[in-house]
């Protein structure tokens, strides 16, 4: 793939609705869906690395829906695709990647997520997360 695929960042109302705690929550929640996953072995084993892991990311998720650019000032430069590059991540990972989103936002009502942005949020995971994928 040449350059990150072209797709719309989430509608910034998400954050303005959700807020940081039900931002992180929701990430804490993915996560946990991670560790029970086929590709739980990428993941922090032990229960505080996850949960550090899954606050790293609530900062970038926080920022990408439309909040304060947390993940920048706490980390600096999400360069995300290096980031990944110590990951061999293929498309089944990707896929399995997703699916842990999925199955989270079934449940929007939970993260008091608002359910008519859940396209613009899904359409631009699933249209993004190829961008992490570095192994065939
Ligand atoms: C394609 C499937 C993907 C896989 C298998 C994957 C896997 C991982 C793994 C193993 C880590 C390191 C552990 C951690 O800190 O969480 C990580 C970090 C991270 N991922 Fe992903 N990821 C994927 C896609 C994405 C996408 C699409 C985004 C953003 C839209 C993203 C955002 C992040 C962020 C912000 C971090 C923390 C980076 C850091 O500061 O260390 N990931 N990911």
């Amino acid at each position: 793939m040449n350059g990150p695929p072209q797709v719309d960042p989430p509608n910034p109302e998400i954050y303005q609705l959700m807020g940081e705690e039900n931002m992180f929550r929701l990430l804490h929640d993915v996560y946990d869906e991670f560790a029970n996953s086929s590709i739980k072995d990428m993941f922090p084993t032990d229960p505080e690395g996850l949960a550090e892991a899954a606050d790293k990311s609530a900062c970038f998720f926080v920022g990408l829906c439309g909040g304060p650019p947390l993940y920048h000032q706490r980390y600096g430069n999400p360069m995300l695709r290096r980031r990944h590059f110590p990951f061999p991540i293929d498309m089944n990972s990707r896929d399995v990647w997703l699916a842990c989103f999925l199955k989270v936002l079934k449940n929007p009502q939970d993260y008091n997520f608002p359910e008519q942005h859940l396209d613009s949020f899904i359409g631009f995971i699933a249209g993004f997360s190829p961008w992490m994928v570095n192994k065939e």
